[in-house]
């Protein structure tokens, strides 16, 4: 099945199944993104608007995209902003969907999905204003290293995601190459000792 497909059919479960990725990547988000200022945000992948929800109560207006009509349709449901666009598009193709600048764009829970980091980089390098920010939180790779992916139950059994597993090299070559300066790399830890850090998360300034 199609991640996106995949995604259409997860989507009646992603809010209020246990999961903990989800769970830590919203708490992570809010810790690192509380202190910075920024007007207008691109979301991408923005799924049943978890973060979405939150980043509304700090900006003035925020573009939403996903390529899941479900998961768009119970984001859409969850915030009722005049402020806050969501559109549906593939961010693995070219972003002709949108003419403006961000101050910020984040990137929660998607680069797992997506083959071309560099792709993605370059793109949001190129949507940003100068001293913009990118965000990353993604479940980290050393989980991907012992088994850990995108996955749900259904009626018919476990429907496991297609996904591809990103070094952190892989995350610093493509910002670097784009031309972003770190401004902050964090790892998330479940409570549990001695097991992978769960979320990696990066932060991006275009100088
Ligand atoms: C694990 S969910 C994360 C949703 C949300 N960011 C969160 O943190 O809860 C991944 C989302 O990325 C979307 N997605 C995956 N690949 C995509 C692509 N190529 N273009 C647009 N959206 C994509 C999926 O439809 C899904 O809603």
């Amino acid at each position: 099945m199609s991640i996106e497909k995949s995604y259409d059919q997860w989507s009646s479960q992603y809010d209020t199944n246990k999961n903990r990725t989800r769970d830590m990547d919203h708490l992570v988000t809010k810790k690192i993104l509380q202190n910075l200022e920024f007007k207008s945000v691109l979301e991408l992948g923005c799924g049943t608007g978890k973060n979405t929800k939150w980043l509304q109560t700090r900006t003035s207006k925020i573009l939403a995209v996903d390529f899941s009509e479900e998961m768009l349709k119970l984001a859409k449901n969850k915030i009722n902003n005049p402020e806050v666009i969501f559109y549906k598009a593939d961010i693995t193709k070219p972003w002709n969907w949108t003419e403006e600048n961000f101050e910020l764009i984040t990137c929660n829970l998607i680069l797992e999905h997506i083959e071309d980091l560099r792709f993605i980089f370059n793109q949001t390098f190129a949507k940003l204003e100068s001293g913009g920010y990118f965000f990353i939180s993604e479940l980290h790779p050393f989980k991907q290293y012992v088994g850990s992916k995108a996955r749900f139950d259904s009626e018919n059994g476990e429907v496991e995601l297609e996904t591809f597993t990103h070094h952190i090299s892989e995350f610093l070559d493509a910002a670097q190459s784009a031309g972003f300066q770190l401004h902050k790399f964090n790892e998330y830890f479940d409570e549990e000792e001695g097991k992978p850090p769960r979320i990696l998360s990066l932060l991006f300034e275009k100088p």
